[in-house]
């Protein structure tokens, strides 16, 4: 009998019917940006082969040679890459680096160090800058004042916190001393919070008082407290407050101290600390199909590499670019591409604390104009909304500086592309569809600007020395234009190294689902995706139980124990169903407690508890109410049909293992 829950999920063409035929109708390809060959990293299609091929005849060659080259080493490495204990990869061992340094110090001979490193725009409409130089001397401030609260190398520094430059200087300053540092998204609730600072036994938290979101401000410290209330993370020392919003906030004799009250104090010195290329950089949480968020690990020198050398790559960097990306320092995309990527290669980095909204829908493009931004990084979850709101407000401002457009997050669609190319950027710059994920550290497959010529809706081909290919069960590449499962070959400097705490996972997550004959280790991302006759990789979303709403990935799983938490529910199964705007939405099925009413009020009530829970982004779009839930006689809830029922489809395929044929008739009702 099949399994109804198989290891991968839902069947891939469930979610993805519609991207499977707009992407086999797609014929157009656009040119890569004309004239911007001859001071481009990889000016040609020609000179991108080439370095894949050098890549591919000795890659231990091709980075070792890109490590020296890029990064600034304390001591050598000897060894670029131990594979020897699969699948647990050790890059550039017996170098030592630091990421902090290779962000700032490297910067500040000659006359990059007056170069703006940092713009910062708040949400209120303040904006401060600063300089490699003053963010160099903030970075050592903050490192010594982590150091003056007891911090040292390996303690983990949490950090729960808005959109404000005291985020990126915490995490160099962290990265300066060798703390990791594991960066909670300030949108997750207090539950997540404290979920995340006993697994990663936080020694002290960075927040603020508050932020700003849209057009309110919004406390943050309060959820800190809950978090550790009761003594329920012992291992947290002290927690460092940065004042933003002005709000009142309880401070805790002894624990909480004010970062103005205490950064500003300190010296402007602070020698970065030579890490192993190998020490623990930070933990990320993300979620995955079964159980909680897990941690995951990166490294020092190879995620330093893998961000240095992808933003460089991606964005064809030059001196006078003035980058932005839109993520929130909380995600991956953030760390890499706000933070990391851009100041490791000493560029202009725009950090936005706020969001457009209906009284301001012009937000994004008032930014680009006022600092004549030239490369925008964004979602498309953005994007669709802003083509939903039409032309007339992008098409009011100047934005006659952008020069190159990417995107991130979840499978971009081609007329959300057509629309971003022609209305944003003015059919002038080249889109860069970047394909990637918390646990590759950057970005994996996506075109390069001035080489690689695109296809909407595609992120095209694999990034130099990226062994992706799409496979079956048993790890066969599959044809031109057959579905399969999205895999990397062979190790890469940012791959990430472990799950915190818990090997066993990483390998059973990762690296067990497909297991070719050869007794070759493939890292199974949970993504579909085909390619096509020239080799692009179309990108076809989560075949696991995951769902991806507005580039935010979510565990069913998870969203499941919140639910059953709540004492009127008896069991919970949630899935996803396409979203114009967010690309999934949440759709939760749910049996009630005996004596317990499924109604209006409970579902309300059962999307705060999950917001409370989890965080609001987790909040269910629909909540279904039902005596039972669709199962096989073994007793697996049957979620391809929860799936279909949700996005009101026909249940296609065999029903006879459904145990009581009667619920399916219940559950097609709404709430
Ligand atoms: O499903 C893929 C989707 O986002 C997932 C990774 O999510 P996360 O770890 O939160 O990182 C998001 C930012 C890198 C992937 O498994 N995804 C990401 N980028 C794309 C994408 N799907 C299609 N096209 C993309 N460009």
């Amino acid at each position: 009998m099949p399994d109804e829950t198989p290891a991968f999920g839902g069947p891939m063409s469930d979610a993805t019917d519609a991207t499977i035929e707009s992407v086999l109708q797609e014929q157009r390809v656009f040119a890569p940006q004309p004239g911007s060959g001859s001071d481009s990293r990889v000016p040609s299609l020609e000179a991108y082969r080439a370095l894949a091929a050098r890549a591919e005849a000795d890659p231990d060659r091709f980075w070792g040679d890109l490590a020296r080259e890029q990064l600034h080493w304390f001591e050598p490495f000897h060894t670029v890459l131990d594979w020897s204990n699969p699948p647990f990869a050790r890059w550039f061992e017996g170098g030592t680096t630091n990421l902090s340094y290779n962000c700032l110090d490297r910067h500040l001979e000659g006359p990059r160090a007056d170069r703006t490193a940092l713009i910062w725009e708040g949400e209120p409409g303040d904006e401060r800058r600063f300089t490699y130089r003053e963010l160099h001397a903030e970075v050592c401030r903050a490192a010594l004042a982590l150091r003056a609260l007891g911090v040292g190398k390996g303690d983990l520094v949490a950090l729960y916190m808005p959109m404000v430059p005291e985020a990126a200087i915490a995490m160099l300053a962290c990265a300066r001393i060798g703390a990791p540092h594991s960066v909670v998204f300030g949108g997750f609730s207090s539950e997540a919070l404290r979920d995340r600072l006993i697994d990663g036994e936080a020694r002290l938290v960075i927040t603020a008082d508050g932020g700003y979101r849209k057009d309110t401000a919004v406390p943050l410290k309060p959820a800190v407290d809950a978090a550790l209330a009761d003594g329920s993370c012992p291992t947290v020392q002290h927690v460092l407050v940065v004042r933003r919003t002005g709000a009142a906030v309880t401070m805790a004799e002894g624990r909480d101290i004010w970062w103005d009250e205490l950064v500003p104090q300190q010296s402007s010195d602070c020698p970065a600390e030579p890490m192993a290329s190998e020490d623990l950089l930070f933990v990320l949480y993300t979620s995955g199909s079964t159980g909680k968020p897990k941690g995951v690990v990166h490294t020092t020198a190879g995620y330093n590499l893998w961000a240095h050398l992808t933003f460089q790559w991606i964005f064809d960097i030059r001196d006078d670019d003035i980058h932005w990306c839109t993520a929130d320092v909380g995600w991956i995309t953030g760390h890499s591409y706000i933070v990391y990527g851009p100041l490791s290669n000493g560029a202009t980095t725009v950090m936005y604390e706020g969001a457009p909204r209906p009284g301001k829908p012009g937000a994004f493009w008032e930014l680009i104009e006022k600092h004549r931004i030239t490369i925008l990084y964004t979602a498309p979850t953005a994007i669709r909304a802003f083509m939903k709101g039409g032309r007339t407000v992008p098409d009011s401002y100047d934005m006659s500086s952008l020069r190159l457009l990417g995107t991130v997050g979840e499978p971009i669609n081609p007329e959300a592309w057509m629309w971003y190319r022609e209305v944003i950027g003015g059919n002038r710059c080249p889109i860069v569809d970047t394909w990637w994920q918390t646990e590759t550290g950057g970005v994996m497959i996506s075109p390069l600007p001035a080489a690689t010529p695109t296809k909407p809706g595609s992120a095209t081909l694999p990034l130099p020395g990226i062994a992706a290919d799409v496979v079956d069960h048993d790890g066969v590449s599959q044809p031109a234009d057959q579905g399969g499962y999205l895999v990397v070959r062979r190790p890469w400097p940012g791959m990430m190294r472990t799950v915190h705490g818990d090997p066993e996972r990483f390998r059973r997550s990762y690296w067990e689902e497909i297991r070719p004959a050869d007794g070759s280790w493939i890292y199974f991302a949970g993504d579909g995706a085909r390619r096509d006759a020239d080799g692009y990789f179309w990108v076809m979303g989560r075949v696991d139980d995951v769902i991806n709403v507005s580039g935010h990935r979510l565990g069913t799983m998870e969203i499941e124990s919140a639910l059953v938490s709540h004492p009127a529910v008896a069991e919970a199964a949630v899935v996803g169903r396409p979203d114009d705007l967010k690309g999934e939405g949440i759709v939760a099925f749910v049996t009630v407690e005996s004596g317990r009413q499924g109604d209006d009020d409970l579902a309300a009530d059962l999307r705060r508890h999950v917001g409370r829970e989890i965080g609001p982004i987790a909040r269910p779009d629909e909540i279904r109410f039902s005596d039972a839930l669709p199962k096989t006689r073994s007793g697996k809830i049957m979620r391809r049909i929860l799936r279909a029922l949700a996005a009101g489809q026909q249940i296609q395929g065999d029903t006879s293992t459904l145990e009581d044929r009667s619920v399916l008739d219940q559950l097609r009702g709404e709430s």
